[in-house]
């Protein structure tokens, strides 16, 4: 058997029609650029996640850099975040200038420790950023109670987790600024980069549309110094093809995840979602001694596993100057050291993960 870990053949071979049909119609009009689907992309995703404002940008990165300058992020001011995460979560903070406070992670489910934030906390914080990590909201009801409490701003780095609910809300609304990736692998992917930033906030909406297009507010007109970081028309129509499948696709992948932990030995560790939240699967991620063995094994007989993400940020080269030494972020670093993702993708057959979790059993007996 061989399995995929993304599947994204698949998905493309049965969405084909509509998806060649919707490119076709871009490269007929030659609207590359904020042709008319990114506006009924915009206003789809609106009526997915209910958000007053969504504004589709060029990646999750330049998503979370839009969101940071609508906040007047300043170089010198801090933003307390995860330190387990994909690298764009602090690189960003980074590029703005700012430092990145990280904060070690909860074991179950791990995202950021909201018992440890408030620590972090100084006279320079100016906002948290929690990251879905997987799919799964952090506890925003702590973390927002924090940043009330101290007048911080919180961007929600949702790069893995586009229409997951917090409290059967969707996480958009649980936060200043949320962000979203479509990089082809994420839950809701296009065929190249994209993203987008989602507010209930209307200042915050104007400026991230002028910041999308080089700060401009009238035609070679620039009131901000900003990007150019707009979703190309091409993409759009990708995601309007997809976006009609994906309530059922994120159903098939909680199918897909509760087949996984009812089925995977005991000697696994598979990932908790907390009550009154939901997660999209991003990853199925689960955690075992002697990684390395196990990768090698599942490899050997067809079953790709991949690692998010192998060293927590702290002790990334680029963040040397932060002067974090091994030892401060003891869950992360031991996280690091275990986690390992299986295939997960809405496409996954019974059979197939049937065939993985037997094949665990025996490697972990
Ligand atoms: C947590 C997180 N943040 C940000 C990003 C950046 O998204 P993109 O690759 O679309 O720039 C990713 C992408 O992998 C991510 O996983």
């Amino acid at each position: 058997m061989k399995i995929d870990f993304a599947n994204l053949q698949h998905q493309y071979q049965l969405y084909k029609k509509d998806i060649d049909a919707n490119i076709q119609k871009v490269l007929n009009n030659s609207n590359y650029i904020m042709g008319e689907e990114v506006q009924q992309l915009e206003h789809q995703l609106a009526d997915f996640t209910k958000a007053t404002h969504t504004i589709t940008c060029s990646s999750g990165t330049d998503a979370l850099l839009l969101a940071m300058m609508a906040l007047d992020i300043q170089p010198g001011d801090e933003i307390i975040t995860t330190v387990f995460s994909f690298i764009a979560t602090a690189e960003t903070i980074a590029l703005m200038q700012a430092t990145p406070v990280f904060v070690d992670i909860e074991e179950s489910t791990f995202n950021i420790d909201p018992s440890k934030i408030e620590a972090a906390k100084t006279k320079k914080t100016k906002a948290i950023m929690p990251v879905s990590l997987y799919g799964q909201p952090a506890d925003m009801a702590e973390i927002n109670a924090i940043a009330t409490k101290h007048n911080l701003k919180v961007i929600i780095d949702g790069a893995q987790s586009f229409g997951t609910t917090y409290k059967n809300k969707s996480e958009v609304h649980l936060s200043d600024i949320t962000t979203t990736s479509f990089f082809p692998s994420k839950p809701l992917g296009c065929y190249g980069d994209g993203g987008a930033v989602f507010t209930n906030n209307d200042e915050y909406a104007e400026k991230i549309k002028m910041l999308r297009v080089h700060g401009q507010n009238k035609r070679y007109h620039h009131k901000y110094i900003g990007l150019g970081a707009r979703l190309d028309t091409i993409q759009a129509a990708v995601l309007l093809a997809k976006l009609p499948h994906y309530k059922k696709e994120m159903q098939a992948r909680q199918q897909v995840a509760d087949t996984y932990t009812a089925a995977l030995p005991n000697k696994v560790k598979t990932p908790l979602i907390k009550a009154n939240r939901s997660s999209v699967w991003a990853q199925y991620t689960i955690r075992v001694s002697h990684r390395k063995q196990v990768q090698e094994s599942l490899k050997n007989v067809g079953i790709p596993t991949a690692v998010h993400y192998p060293m927590p940020l702290h002790l990334q080269e680029c963040f040397k100057y932060l002067q974090l030494k091994l030892g401060s972020f003891p869950v992360a670093e031991q996280l690091s050291n275990e986690v390992l993702s299986l295939p997960m993708n809405a496409f996954l057959t019974v059979e197939e993960e049937s065939f993985i979790t037997q094949k665990l059993k025996v490697m972990l007996n």
